[in-house]
């Protein structure tokens, strides 16, 4: 687990694009996976510029979303399919079809996890996941206690989850109780996992995914296990850590020629 520690939340967004892009140079059809939330929105924005720039293309690349509310209206703003087009796809060049997610309105949950899980090995695999983290843990919608070697699969938001998330709809009431994630086995498969997290709301979760045990009571713990796992962590959500000055001493010693 690489951890680098910077002072500003759109430092970190900057890094995880350049990661993308340097990428998408290399492999223009390489995979990516996308997540909701707010900590990679600045990613997102640093990629649509650098994508109007000329910098960049998405048009031979495809991208997986880590999760999906069950039962929210395709035309619900809160869907994550509709977010990410919204904050990302539609402002870029992805051929039609080539962002997919999975499909909270199937009649048929179990066969629509299955799917999605033969969707993404077909592609050949994640090349680069981004990741947020939740308050309690939590990467994707697996919520604490999820099998460490879970594939996509329908889980039930905490109580926490629900509440922190109720900012995005009228009230927590209105948060649906039932998601559709990528498994943490499924995460865990991506060659790449780059995580961001800013603000001290982060802070205990990042401690205990980075210096805690292993353990399905935080899910982000099986990060540690992962062989090219990136945590981008602003100086807030970097605070509990006991390792925060070797860290810090470490990317400021990184060679240029070594990349994220
Ligand atoms: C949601 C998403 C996660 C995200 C988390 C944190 O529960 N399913 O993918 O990491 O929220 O969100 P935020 O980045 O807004 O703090």
């Amino acid at each position: 687990m690489e951890v680098v520690i910077l002072p500003h939340a759109q430092d970190l967004a900057r890094l995880a694009a350049d990661a993308v892009v340097r990428l998408l140079r290399r492999q223009p059809q390489a995979v990516l996976g996308l997540a909701t939330g707010s900590s990679p929105l600045g990613v997102y924005r640093e990629l649509i510029r650098r994508h109007r720039a000329g910098e960049v293309t998405f048009a031979r690349s495809r991208a997986f979303l880590l999760d999906e509310y069950v039962g929210l209206p395709a035309d619900h703003p809160q869907r994550y399919r509709r977010v990410i087009a919204d904050e990302f796809e539609d402002h870029v060049d992805f051929p039609v079809g080539a962002v997919q997610s999975p499909d909270g309105l199937a009649d048929d949950i179990a066969a629509a996890c299955a799917a999605y899980e033969g969707a993404i090995s077909g592609a050949g695999g994640i090349d680069l996941q981004l990741l947020g983290i939740g308050t309690d843990g939590h990467i994707a919608f697996n919520e604490p206690g999820s099998s460490l070697s879970s594939r996509t699969r329908v889980k039930t938001l905490t109580r926490q989850t629900r509440e922190d998330n109720a900012r995005f709809f009228g009230s927590v009431d209105e948060v649906p109780r039932h998601v559709l994630t990528q498994g943490l086995g499924t995460i865990a498969a991506a060659r790449h996992v780059v995580l961001l997290a800013a603000g001290e709301a982060k802070a205990d979760a990042v401690r205990r995914m980075v210096e805690g045990p292993v353990s399905a009571s935080c899910p982000a713990s099986v990060l540690q296990f992962h062989p090219h796992a990136t945590v981008l962590l602003d100086a807030a959500a970097a605070a509990d850590l006991a390792l925060a000055g070797y860290f810090r001493e470490t990317f400021a010693a990184k060679p240029d020629w070594q990349e994220l």
